[in-house]
C-alpha cells in the first residue's frame, strides 16, 4: 500500500515530507519521492529503494519551500524504478496516488493521440496529463480536478499540487483512505493518522468519493457530486510515541512484546471483569439467536484467526461458521443463508478484497460486521456493526499482535453468543470470561519462551522447507505460523492438519526438512504426539511446542536426538491459540534476524492490500 503526505506548511517542506514518509515505511514501498513548489515552480527528486536514497538525492540537490507533497510507492504497474516513482508530473500537474486506475490504458491512449509524452509506465501517470490537458480547456482548477475524478475508475487517493494556485492542495479519495490534517495555520494531506502525526493529532478522514482544496488554513470538502459537505474533525491518539522501536530491535519484536497489553486493551472492551461477562454493550450490539450463521471474509493472516474462530463458534456456541479468504468469496457468487451475519475481519479495515466481499454482502441484505483495529477505517464505517480491537497501531509488516488481538475479540464474541443462544450459563460464562481474562498474562509467560525459541532457530534459518502441524483450533495456527516464517525469513514454509501427514505430506520428511509442532495438552494431545513419532521414526527434525513434555512418549535411537521440544505455560484449550501464537511469532522473528532479511518490511510486502 502506498503512502501519501501533504503539506501546506510554514516551515521547510522537504525534512517534514520526509520525516512523514518514514512514518509511512511500515506500509511496504520500494521507491520514494517528494515534490516542493519553489519560487522558480515545483521541483521533484525521486530515489529507488529505501527512504535514504531519496534523502541523499534530496541532500545531493536541495529543494526549498513551504508546500509539498510525499509518497512512498509500491509498485502495481510498472517496476520500481525512479522513472516509476511518484510525483509524477505533467505542465501545471504534480501528485502522488495511492490506488489503480482501471482504466488508465484508454486514458493513456487518448492522451498520447492528443500529444502527451508519458516518462513512466505507471497508471498515476495519466491523472497528470489529464489533469494538465482538462486545465488547457481553460476550466478553472476546481472545475477540472472534478471534471478529471469523474472520468477515472478505480481506487484513488491523491494530494496534487497545480502551478499558480498558491498555497493550495488538491485531494480525494475514492477506495483507499485520505485524511485531512488540521495545523496552526498548515493544513495536511495524509494517508492516515500517523502520516500527519508528527504536525497535527486533528484530524477530518474523507469519506468515499470525497474531495477537498485545501489553503494554508482552511479546508474545503465536497461530496462525490460535488456539494460542499461538513466532515468532523477528530482528535487522535496515534502520537508518535506509539510508532516508536523502544528498546526493541524491530517494531515486530516490540509489537510481539506488547500482546499482553493488546489483548488486555481488547478484552476491556468485551469483558466485563467485575460482573464476569460480556459486556452489555457487547452483547447490545447483536443478538446471536437471530443469526443462524456466521460468515467470515478475510485476507491472510486475519482469515487464520476466522479460522480459529470458527472451532470455538462451533464448540461452545453452536453456531455455523464458514470462513474464506475474502479474494475468493466476492468472485465466486457464494449462496447466502438468510440469518447469515457476514463478518470481515481485518487489521487495517482498508483490504480491498475484504472490503469488496463487505460490500457484496452487504448489498445481499445481510447483516455486516467489521472486526477492526482501525476503527474509523473504511471498512468500520460501513459495516453495520464496529467490533474493535485494541491492538494500537501495527508498524511490523507482519502482523502479531492484531492477530492475537483479534482472536481474543472473536473469542469474546464466542462467549457472548453462546450465552445469548443458551448454550451456556452465568455459571459458564463467568468462568470462560476468567479464563480470557487470565491469558495476557499466560502470555506474558509464554513471552519467557524466548530464549529457548532463539536456540532453535540457528537450524532452522537454514533449512530450505518448513512443515508447520497441529489439530484442531492449532490447524489454523500451524497456518499462520508457517506463513509468519514465510513473509519474513522467506524460507518455504506449509501448514498442515496434524492428521493429515499420512495423507501425503509425510512423504516430504526427511533430514533436511524441520517439522513444527504445535501441540498443547488437550483432547487431541496423544494423537499429535503420535504424528510427532511418525515423523521422527523417518528421520525428520522435530521442534515441539507443548506444555506437557512429560506426556511425550521416550523415542529411541537416533529419533531421540531429533526432538527438540520447548515447554510453554500450561493453559485452557480456549485460549490456547493466544497464548501459542507467542513462540510460533518467536520462531519466525528469530530466524528471520538470523537469515538477515527486512523483519519490519519484507521485500514485496505492504501492510495492506489497497489494491487487488
Ligand atoms: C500478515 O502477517 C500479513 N502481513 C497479511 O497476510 C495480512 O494479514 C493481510 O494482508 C490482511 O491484512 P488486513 O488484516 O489489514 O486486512
Amino acid at each position: 500500500m502506498c503512502g501519501i503526505i501533504g503539506i501546506i506548511g510554514t516551515s521547510e517542506a522537504a525534512p517534514r515530507l520526509i520525516e512523514s514518509l518514514k512514518r509511512l515505511e511500515y506500509r511496504g514501498y520500494d521507491s520514494s519521492g517528494i515534490a516542493v513548489v519553489t519560487d522558480t515552480g515545483t521541483e521533484r527528486r525521486r530515489a529507488a529503494g529505501k527512504i535514504r536514497n531519496l534523502e541523499a538525492v534530496v541532500d545531493e540537490s536541495p529543494v526549498s519551500g513551504t508546500v509539498g507533497i510525499g509518497h512512498t510507492r509500491w509498485a502495481t504497474h510498472g517496476a520500481p524504478t525512479v522513472a516509476n516513482a511518484h510525483p509524477h508530473a505533467s505542465g501545471k500537474v504534480t501528485l502522488v496516488h495511492n490506488g489503480i486506475i482501471e482504466n488508465f490504458a484508454e486514458l493513456k491512449a487518448e492522451l498520447i493521440d492528443a500529444g502527451h509524452v508519458f516518462t513512466s509506465d505507471t497508471d498515476t501517470e495519466v491523472i497528470a496529463h489529464l489533469f494538465d490537458a482538462t486545465l488547457q480547456t481553460g476550466l478553472s482548477a476546481k472545475e477540472a480536478f472534478k471534471v478529471v475524478l469523474d472520468r477515472l475508475h478505480g481506487a484513488y487517493a491523491l494530494a496534487i499540487i497545480v502551478d499558480g494556485e498558491a498555497q493550495t492542495l488538491f485531494g480525494a479519495r475514492r477506495g483507499s483512505p485520505l485524511v485531512v490534517g488540521w495545523g496552526e495555520n498548515e493544513m495536511f494531506l495524509g494517508s492516515d493518522a500517523l502520516a500527519v502525526g508528527p504536525f497535527t493529532n486533528r484530524v477530518t478522514y474523507l469519506e468515499e468519493g470525497d474531495w477537498v482544496i485545501l489553503s494554508h488554513n482552511s479546508a474545503d470538502i465536497y461530496d462525490s457530486k460535488g456539494f460542499r459537505v461538513n466532515r468532523p474533525v477528530a482528535t487522535v491518539s496515534a502520537s508518535a510515541a506509539l510508532v516508536e522501536k523502544g528498546s526493541f530491535r524491530h517494531f515486530m519484536e516490540k509489537e510481539v512484546h506488547e500482546q499482553p497489553e493488546s489483548c488486555q486493551r481488547t478484552f476491556s472492551a468485551y469483558l466485563d471483569p467485575v460482573a464476569q461477562s460480556v459486556k452489555a454493550e457487547i452483547k447490545a450490539s447483536v443478538d446471536f439467536t437471530q443469526v443462524t450463521r456466521i460468515q467470515i471474509i478475510a485476507c491472510g493472516t486475519a482469515y487464520y484467526a476466522g479460522c480459529i474462530a470458527k472451532y470455538a463458534f462451533e464448540k461452545i456456541a453452536g453456531l455455523p461458521v464458514d470462513v474464506e479468504v475474502a479474494s475468493e468469496f466476492r468472485y465466486r457468487t457464494p449462496a447466502m443463508m438468510a440469518g447469515t451475519l457476514a463478518m470481515a475481519v481485518s487489521q487495517s479495515g482498508e483490504t480491498a478484497d475484504t472490503l469488496a466481499a463487505l460490500r457484496w454482502c452487504k448489498a445481499e441484505g445481510l447483516q455486516t460486521a467489521a472486526l477492526v483495529n482501525v476503527h474509523t477505517s473504511t471498512m468500520a464505517r460501513e459495516a453495520d456493526i464496529l467490533w474493535p480491537t485494541h491492538a494500537g497501531p501495527e508498524i511490523g509488516v507482519a502482523s502479531t499482535k492484531a492477530f492475537t488481538a483479534q482472536v481474543s475479540a472473536l473469542l469474546s464474541l464466542v462467549v457472548a453468543a453462546a450465552a445469548q443462544r443458551g448454550r451456556i450459563d452465568a455459571t459458564e460464562e463467568a468462568r470462560l470470561v476468567q479464563v480470557l481474562l487470565e491469558s495476557p498474562g499466560l502470555i506474558s509467560q509464554a513471552l519467557t519462551m524466548d530464549a529457548e525459541i532463539f536456540k532453535m532457530t540457528f537450524d532452522l534459518s537454514r533449512a530450505r522447507d518448513v512443515i508447520y502441524l497441529g489439530r484442531g483450533a492449532m490447524y489454523p495456527l500451524a497456518l499462520e505460523g508457517a506463513l509468519k516464517l514465510k513473509e519474513i525469513s522467506y524460507i518455504h514454509a506449509e501448514g498442515y492438519a496434524a492428521g493429515e501427514l499420512k495423507h501425503g505430506p509425510i512423504a516430504l520428511i526427511d533430514e533436511n526438512t524441520p517439522v513444527v509442532v504445535i501441540a498443547p495438552d488437550d483432547e487431541l494431545f496423544e494423537k499429535t504426539a503420535s504424528n510427532v513419532q511418525e515423523v521422527a521414526a523417518r528421520g525428520g527434525r522435530v521442534i515441539m511446542i507443548t506444555d506437557a513434555p512429560q506426556k511425550v512418549p521416550a523415542l529411541s535411537g537416533d529419533a531421540a536426538k531429533t526432538l527438540k521440544i520447548v515447554t510453554g505455560p500450561s493453559c485452557d484449550p480456549f485460549i490456547a491459540p493466544l497464548v501459542y501464537s507467542v513462540p510460533i511469532q518467536l520462531l519466525a522473528y528469530h530466524t528471520a534476524v538470523h537469515k538477515g532479511t527486512d523483519v519490519d518490511q519484507p521485500r514485496n510486502l505492504a501492510k495492506s492490500v489497497t489494491v487487488e
